[in-house]
């Protein structure tokens, strides 16, 4: 088989990277897609870097034994600790996601920013390098959203905890004036309903997944990898814990996706 009929391989510590799925989807409708849930090791955010490499190159050998010909690491966690290893090491292309911070940095009027992130991501090098270009008049106000993702993973995204959470780590934004709110963290799409709530209409909120959509796209382009026949694409789900949860999410999607619940 030509390496254009092969998949896009998308991983993530969980069912976060879903949000990115979407919108790979919705850009490349006839592209086929393998989507790996790393559930079980959820969060990654707590890790050290190392073990979060260690995650990623596991994922990322379980992709390639499927023939993927293109990595999407759907995390940021995984991105702004691993993406350097994984792209010195393995020579399909890698598409990573980091939080949008050099886009909320043009729009922002109060010149303060706010950055929703894991831990691991706040503290990773890549971060530290990527803050160090914004503009000196920009304060980012960082907030790590300690316990969102085991309780989005654990099914209670709708949880009076989750709300208490996120009045936790907002509320401080709010007083000091942030106009943008980055979501730094793939599982965070999900939230946006509660954090509407929350910061109310004036304050823009911004994610990095369809940016991500259109660079793997640009990529594959690239790369001259696009899928070449026009049939719609087939869409296969691993998830090694629970895969309730990651149903429920893509249930809103639809119900012709295969998710199998298997350990890797
Ligand atoms: N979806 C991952 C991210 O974008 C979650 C990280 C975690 O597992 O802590 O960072």
């Amino acid at each position: 088989m030509k390496s254009n009929n092969f998949s896009i391989g998308i991983f993530d510590s969980g069912i976060g990277g879903a949000s990115i799925w979407a919108e790979i989807t919705e850009l490349l409708p006839n592209e086929n897609i393998i989507y790996l849930s790393d559930s079980k090791n959820a969060p990654y955010g707590e890790k050290s870097s190392q073990q979060i490499i260690d995650l990623s190159i596991k994922n990322t050998k379980f992709l390639l034994s499927q023939n993927c010909k293109i990595i999407v690491v759907a995390c940021n966690t995984a991105t702004t600790n691993a993406i350097k290893f994984l792209r010195a090491n393995y020579s399909v292309p890698f598409i990573g996601i980091e939080p949008a911070i050099k886009p909320a940095a043009l729009e922002t009027k109060t010149n303060k920013i706010g950055i929703l992130a894991t831990k691991g991501t706040l503290n990773s090098q890549l971060f530290e390098k990527t803050s160090s270009t914004i503009d000196k008049q920009i304060t980012i106000i960082e907030a790590i959203g300690k316990d969102l993702v085991e309780l989005i993973e654990d099914g209670k995204t709708e949880s009076l905890e989750m709300k208490k959470l996120l009045h936790t780590y907002l509320d401080p934004m709010l007083k000091k004036g942030v106009d943008c709110l980055v979501l730094g963290c793939t599982h965070y799409p999900y939230l946006i309903p509660h954090i509407r709530e929350i910061v109310g209409n004036k304050i823009q909120i911004i994610d990095s997944g369809q940016a991500v959509a259109k660079q793997t796209k640009w990529i594959l382009e690239k790369h001259n990898l696009l899928k070449i026949d026009k049939k719609v694409g087939t869409h296969q789900f691993y998830i090694n814990k629970n895969k309730k949860v990651l149903e429920q999410i893509l249930s809103k999607e639809t119900s012709l996706l295969k998710i199998d619940e298997k350990d890797f």
